[in-house]
């Protein structure tokens, strides 16, 4: 058995998540192989069990990246058993942490062409000190606007790690025939 997935990712977080999830693949018996992309073109999917792909929002959006993965591979990818999940700051709100109630994970399974079996939304990371100067003060401004931390001197990491076991836990329970 050989598992892919694939994340997108800027600062890091969706990396992180993607590979806590490898590792919980992995220490279950089954190889899995993990891709940027920004780096995948092309690919032949159907050698693989099982895909997931994990992309987080920036600015109201996800990275192109995706959309255009989707697009090219769409049939692929609905043959086969999959798993999506999405990682924003809305998420550090546990009311806004479902595929149900986060908009961006909503909106993308409205408008794609490909839909997964299991979805799942993680709280992302806000890093102010890291963050170029237009970046921090325009997460400064939203947080502001929806109750969240405003000390730019600030690095918080909101993702919940069980709830992303759980998800490999669902992801490895999928069910390989389609
Ligand atoms: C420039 C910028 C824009 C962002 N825009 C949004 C947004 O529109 N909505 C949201 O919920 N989170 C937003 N975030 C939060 C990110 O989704 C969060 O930091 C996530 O952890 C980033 O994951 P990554 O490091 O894998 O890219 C933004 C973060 C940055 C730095």
């Amino acid at each position: 058995m050989n598992y892919l997935l694939l994340y997108s990712t800027q600062d890091g977080q969706t990396k992180k998540i993607i590979m806590r999830i490898a590792e919980n693949i992995r220490r279950a018996g089954i190889s899995c192989d993990l891709r940027d992309l920004a780096t995948v073109n092309h690919m032949n999917l159907l050698p693989y069990h099982k895909v997931m792909i994990g992309a987080s929002i920036r600015y109201g959006n996800f990275n192109s990246a995706l959309h255009k993965f989707v697009l090219r591979h769409e049939n692929q990818l609905n043959q086969l058993p999959t798993a999506f999940f999405g990682v924003n700051l809305t998420a550090r709100k546990p009311e806004k942490r479902t595929p149900e109630t986060n908009a961006y994970i909503r909106k993308f399974l409205t408008k794609s062409p490909w839909q997964p079996d299991s979805c799942e939304v993680f709280a992302g990371a806000l890093l102010y000190p890291r963050y170029r100067w237009f970046d921090r003060i325009m997460i400064q401004l939203i947080m502001r606007m929806t109750g969240g931390e405003t000390d730019t001197t600030k690095e918080i990491e909101y993702t919940d790690w069980a709830q992303v076991d759980r998800f490999s836990e669902t992801f490895l329970q999928l069910e390989c025939q389609k």
